[in-house]
C-alpha cells in the first residue's frame, strides 16, 4: 500500500487524529506534557524497550516516538484485532487497574496501554501497539509507510 501523508500541526494537545494507512487506523497523538510524564517510572510493563516486536528504532524509547509529544501507533490492539479506546488517567472504570496510569484501554478483554502504547502487565495483549514506520518531510508533513 501507499504511504500517506499528515500535517501533525493541526493535532491539538491531548488530541488523536486517525489517519488510514494499508486499511489499517494509524493514531496521530499530541501528547500533553501530563501524559508524557505519565510514562515514566512505570515499572509494571511487559515489553518496556520495544524488543518482543520488530519496531523502528526509533519506537524503542520510553515515548516510542521521534518527537517526545508526537505519538504515531497503529490503533488496533495486539491480542486479537480490537480497537482500545482512549482512557485519560484516575478515569472511574473498574476493569483497568487503579495503579495504572491512563492510556488506552481494550474493551475485548481488558489489556490496558499507557500513552507510549506499551502494554501494562501483560494482560492479556503479549506486544507493545505497533509503531509503522513513518518520518517527517518538513514541520508540517509526515509520512507513514
Ligand atoms: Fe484487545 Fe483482546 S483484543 S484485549
Amino acid at each position: 500500500g501507499a504511504a500517506v501523508t499528515m500535517d501533525p500541526s493541526v493535532v491539538e494537545p491531548g488530541e488523536l487524529k486517525t489517519v488510514e494507512w494499508r486499511g489499517q487506523p494509524v493514531w496521530v497523538l499530541r501528547r500533553t506534557p501530563e501524559m508524557l510524564a505519565s510514562l515514566e517510572g512505570t515499572t509494571d510493563l511487559a515489553d518496556p524497550a520495544s524488543e518482543k516486536e520488530q519496531q523502528p528504532d526509533y519506537a524503542t524509547n520510553t515515548h516510542r516516538s521521534i518527537k517526545p509529544e508526537v505519538f504515531v501507533t497503529v490503533g488496533i490492539c495486539t491480542h486479537l484485532g480490537c480497537s482500545p479506546v482512549t482512557l485519560p488517567q484516575g478515569t472511574a472504570n473498574p476493569s483497568v487497574p487503579a495503579d495504572w496510569k491512563g492510556g488506552f484501554f481494550c474493551p475485548c478483554h481488558g489489556s490496558t496501554f499507557d500513552f507510549a502504547g506499551r502494554v501494562f502487565r501483560n494482560k492479556p495483549a503479549p506486544t507493545n501497539l505497533v509503531v509503522p514506520p513513518h518520518k517527517y518531510l518538513a514541520d508540517g508533513s509526515l509520512l507513514i509507510g
